[in-house]
């Protein structure tokens, strides 16, 4: 059987754990499957930063990058893989650049998805700019905050219309807290957002290319213990609704990996922040529920680098919006959307894929997440980031909540027919 080699790109910043897991997979699968009567061998690499000339080759079918929204020339160099050599990278570098929160949320709440009441509010203070005093002097009208506040109703939220990482956000109960936060805010440029408070879930569902995994989450606790373990606590219906609206956000803005953050109250889910297109993928907040990200990651990239998967250079909007005209109710709009970024994922597809090609890699990524090999991924990652009397603990917490998603699994594979 002829064999052919295709190349995948690790393009990286911090990432430490992840990485090792995928790369250890990968050797242990012989980073190699049989695809419709081809033998295709995968050969992995991590992205070094170098100059380049604008015209020379890109060795790589696909690339999965970390670093786009802050390193500029690992993004430029991504850019011009994807314009002039057809590289399929994940995630779409202009997407990420030009789709801060403020796009997503107008451009979902256009599509009929649930966002909360949102505004937008001049900044308190500027950089001084040439043209600035004039601009502000013939053009800003003074406005009421606390009209505003009271429209909106509280709680309410303030965040930067960009932010990440809880940078800037506070969480504002009455008249006299907002003013004092904006007084506050500085120069960044904020959201009024209505807040979504006593709640009984708050969830964080993630995509990677078709795949989907939706994990209880808790803010209020320390950050390895936020991503919760608990199972089976969404209807098949609910299950199904929030992977709609994950698929819809991530085929929407050209993310195939994305995490979505959804808040259901009374019966009805808010969608209050899913511009997160580079998710946490640290097993020191994953844990438990890390092992999925490693092998979707495995998965979809062999998937997408075996097919050569054309990769999508502008984002189309129009079909979404089709949808949204043709139909009148937001399930039958859900379920259209859903059907375009089945069909832009190549969803059945990947699924035989996975059924023939990939069927072994389960299991071997189940007997990796028990291996030393693992634990020292593990223990890596929390070298990096605890300090060094917590180290141990805090790498057997970890790793015990592997172990649990592993008997998990073998218990699953048990109960499964064959
Ligand atoms: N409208 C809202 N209703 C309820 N809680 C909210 C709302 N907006 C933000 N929060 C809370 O504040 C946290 C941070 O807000 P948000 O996710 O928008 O900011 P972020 O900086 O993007 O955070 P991350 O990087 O974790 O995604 C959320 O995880 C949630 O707990
Ligand atoms: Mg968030």
């Amino acid at each position: 059987m002829a064999e052919t080699v295709r190349r995948i790109g690790l393009s990286l910043g911090a990432d430490l754990c992840w990485p090792l897991c995928y790369e250890e997979i990968l050797r242990r699968i012989d980073a190699v499957i049989e695809h419709r009567g081809q033998r295709i061998r995968f050969e992995c690499e991590r992205v070094t930063i170098e100059p380049f000339n604008i015209r020379q080759p890109c060795k790589y079918d696909v690339v999965m990058d970390r670093v786009t929204h802050w390193y500029h020339t690992s993004r430029e160099w991504i850019k011009k893989a994807i314009v002039m050599d057809g590289l399929y990278v994940f995630n779409n570098p202009w997407s990420i650049q030009s789709m801060e929160k403020q796009t997503t949320y107008c451009a979902m709440a256009q599509l009929g998805l649930p966002i909360p009441e949102t505004w937008m509010i001049p900044p308190k203070s500027y950089e001084t700019l040439p043209d600035l005093d004039v601009t502000l002097q013939r053009y800003a009208r003074l406005f009421d905050l606390g009209a505003i506040g009271r429209q909106i109703g509280y709680p309410l939220y303030m965040k930067p219309y960009d932010g990440g990482a809880w940078r800037g956000v506070s969480h504002i109960a009455d008249e006299s807290a907002l003013l004092a936060a904006y007084e506050q805010s500085g120069k960044y440029l904020m959201h009024l957002q209505a807040g979504v408070d006593n709640y009984d879930l708050f969830v964080r569902c993630i995509g990677l290319g078709p795949q989907f995994h939706i994990i209880s989450y808790d803010p209020a606790q320390p950050l390895h213990d936020r991503y919760e373990m608990r199972r089976d606590f969404l209807s098949p219906q609910e299950t199904q609704e929030l992977r709609d609206m994950t698929l819809t956000i991530n085929t929407f803005f050209g993310w195939d990996f994305n995490s979505c953050e959804a808040i259901r109250k009374d019966g009805q889910w808010y969608l209050i922040d899913f511009a997160n297109a580079c998710p946490d993928s640290q097993v020191t907040s994953l844990h438990y529920h890390f092992p999925w990200l490693v092998i979707a990651n495995v998965k979809w990239s062999l998937y997408v680098a075996a097919t050569k998967k054309k990769f999508r250079k502008t984002l189309d909007w129009e079909p979404y919006y089709d949808v949204c005209e043709r139909y009148q109710t937001f399930s039958e709009r859900l379920a259209g959307y859903a059907r375009i970024g089945h069909q832009r994922l190549e969803t059945e597809a990947f699924q035989e894929f996975c059924a023939t090609s990939l069927r072994h890699v389960d299991e071997v990524a189940w007997e990796f997440f028990g291996s030393e090999a693992a634990r020292r991924a593990v223990r890596l990652k929390v070298e990096a980031l605890f300090p060094a009397h917590e180290v141990e603990q805090f790498t057997e917490l970890f790793w015990q909540r592997i172990q649990t998603w592993r008997s998990h699994q073998a218990s699953r594979q048990v109960a499964a027919p064959a």
